[in-house]
């Protein structure tokens, strides 16, 4: 069917939403040049069409296109396609609201961040603002899929007690949707600004067009978008550039994005403003330790103790490990500022060693102190068991960061203990310990052959092993439900006898080695029952603490 238009400014909104089926019957507005395509969720609902008019099926989604008369938006348009994007937010959140309350499910993590249904995926906006903290996460409540993306809102006072806040964004508007995507938050005279960026996809090829975004808050709770604040691409780079941290840096902001350049590798963008408003292109940074994947994701830039690091997600990076297949990755290097203000990286490591650990961001706490919050999961992973129940992915415990004889060291944020009961001490052998909970802390440190298994009944478990010839530390999730990914991760590790610092939580372990020098985190799921704890080749006592429960707040409707 060929695709016919009519100007729009012969048309008033009423009359636009009228014929169109009403607000509810409108899924996304578009602006291709040249034109405003709505697209409808029922085409039969539309009114009777001037007879010129016609409906295109792209995609198995019916668009209807009106003509505008220049090339860019004019304002006639320009307002309409904003009232658009209103109504479109409006139905949106509505729509989305029966989502916000929790599916029950026995994987559902106690004192973790999950989504109450759909898809979890990167933490994002992640601040301290007048006092509180705020946590946004990139959402799609309709299923355990990866489509068009929301923001959702937490907020907490003490990093622990996550308060459900509603949605911040949703994908209402000509720039954002097909997904209002990653970004960072500014806290910045008395406003909150949310820097995201704006995905759209347009036509049967599905054409990528990526702008960065900004919406601001005055109350910290009700944002406004105030649309793309850089529109077009720079040079050298494809349509995949996303994902905004805002940084002060020598009395300017700079914006820094994954980027991807046209001979498709990763590299940083970094843009430069004095206002917030008005960015001007900087360059592409990375080339001293590229080639290094064909995507960077989620970038982000702090200092500890006076030294600059640069974390990122270098996409496409094949392992020397049989056993690792993801190429999804995440790295921290250190930065060098040159002369000409130009960073230079070096000294990259992972953040994390385990299965499910994606696109960190860090903020600052109140007290100084540097705290990472990632996604425990991975962009190719969706089916988990508890998508059975309607929901996937979590976000991982808050980390502190900081660095001891030049080496970062990861933490467990200090307020978690507040959950964590007083520990008791338990005398592990081969005789499974039954713990009666799965969401717990457990310090222990072993000796090298000693294998801990973990989430136990049966022949279910999780293993830590201590490989003595290979001298790695095996992670291995085979002998779990799990229907996607990869079962074994192994760490090198040159000390004496480990030590293990083992946050559980339901369908989760993080474990955090020799005082936090390496972290490796996972999704585990075992069955309900399964809370038995071994140890084999070794006689340990560990300490061990259950942890109270407090997720619940995190949902719109409370368990
Ligand atoms: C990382 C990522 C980001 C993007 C977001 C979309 O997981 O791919 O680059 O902004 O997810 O949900």
């Amino acid at each position: 069917m060929s695709l016919e238009t009519v100007p729009v400014e012969k048309m008033s909104f009423e009359e636009m939403v009228r014929l169109v089926g009403g607000p509810a019957n409108i899924q996304r507005v578009l602006a291709p040049r040249g034109e405003i395509v709505i697209a409808l969720r029922d085409p039969a609902l539309a009114n009777v069409l001037p007879s010129h008019m016609r409906l295109r099926e792209v995609l198995g989604e019916w668009q209807l296109s009106f003509l505008i008369q220049q090339d860019s938006i004019n304002e006639y348009a320009d307002e309409l396609i904003n009232s658009l994007g209103r109504m479109i937010d409006s139905q949106l959140r509505l729509n989305a609201y029966a989502y916000s309350s929790p599916n029950d499910c026995p994987f559902r993590p106690t004192w973790h961040i999950s989504p109450p249904q759909g898809l979890l995926n990167d933490p994002n906006g992640f601040i301290y603002h007048q006092g509180k903290y705020h946590l946004f996460y990139q959402w799609y409540p309709y299923g355990c899929e990866h489509k068009d993306k929301y923001w959702v809102q937490l907020a907490s006072t003490d990093l622990i007690h996550w308060q459900w806040q509603g949605i911040a964004l949703t994908p209402s508007d000509w720039y954002d949707s097909h997904g209002v995507f990653s970004g960072h938050a500014l806290s910045h005279n008395d406003e909150l600004m949310l820097f995201y960026t704006g995905n759209v996809r347009l036509g049967e090829q599905r054409l990528r067009q990526t702008t960065q975004c900004l919406a601001v808050s005055q109350d910290g709770l009700r944002f406004e978008k105030c649309g793309p604040v850089i529109r077009n691409l720079p040079t050298g780079v494809t349509e995949h550039i996303r994902d905004p941290k805002i940084v002060r840096h020598r009395g300017k902001w700079l914006m820094l994005l994954g980027a991807q350049t046209t001979q498709l590798q990763g590299r940083l963008a970094i843009y430069h403003s004095h206002d917030l408003k008005e960015w001007h292109f900087d360059g592409l940074f990375g080339e001293e330790i590229a080639p290094l994947g064909y995507m960077w994701e989620c970038p982000d830039m702090f200092e500890i103790a006076s030294q600059s690091y640069f974390v990122f997600g270098p996409q496409g990076i094949i392992s020397d490990n049989v056993n690792h297949t993801v190429v999804h990755q995440n790295r921290i290097a250190k930065v060098l500022w040159d002369e000409n203000d130009h960073p230079h990286f070096c000294h990259l490591q992972p953040l994390d060693h385990g299965f499910d650990f994606y696109a960190p961001q860090t903020m600052q706490t109140a007290d100084g102190r540097r705290v990472l919050c990632a996604w425990m999961g991975l962009p190719d992973e969706v089916n988990h068991p508890s998508c059975d129940n309607g929901w996937l992915h979590q976000l991982t415990a808050l980390r502190e960061l900081s660095v001891e004889n030049d080496q970062l060291i990861q933490r467990p944020i200090r307020e978690l203990e507040q959950l964590c009961h007083q520990p008791v001490s338990l005398e592990l052998s081969d005789k499974c310990t039954i713990l009666n909970t799965k969401s717990f802390e457990m310090c222990i440190t072993l000796p090298w052959g000693a294998s801990l298994r973990l989430f136990e009944k049966d022949e279910q478990y999780v293993e830590l092993s201590l490989d003595a010839q290979q001298k790695v530390l095996r992670f291995d999730r085979s002998h779990t439900l799990i229907r996607q990914g990869d079962v074994i991760r192994e760490l090198a590790l040159e000390c004496e006898q480990v030590e293990l610092q083992i946050l559980a939580d339901n369908s989760s372990l993080e474990v955090f080695i020799n005082g936090g020098k390496a972290v490796m985190s996972a999704r585990v799921f075992t069955e309900q029952e399964a809370t038995g704890v071994s140890l084999l080749n070794a006689l340990v006592t560990a300490k061990y603490s259950p942890i109270q429960p407090v997720s619940a707040s995190s949902f719109a409707t409370q368990f």
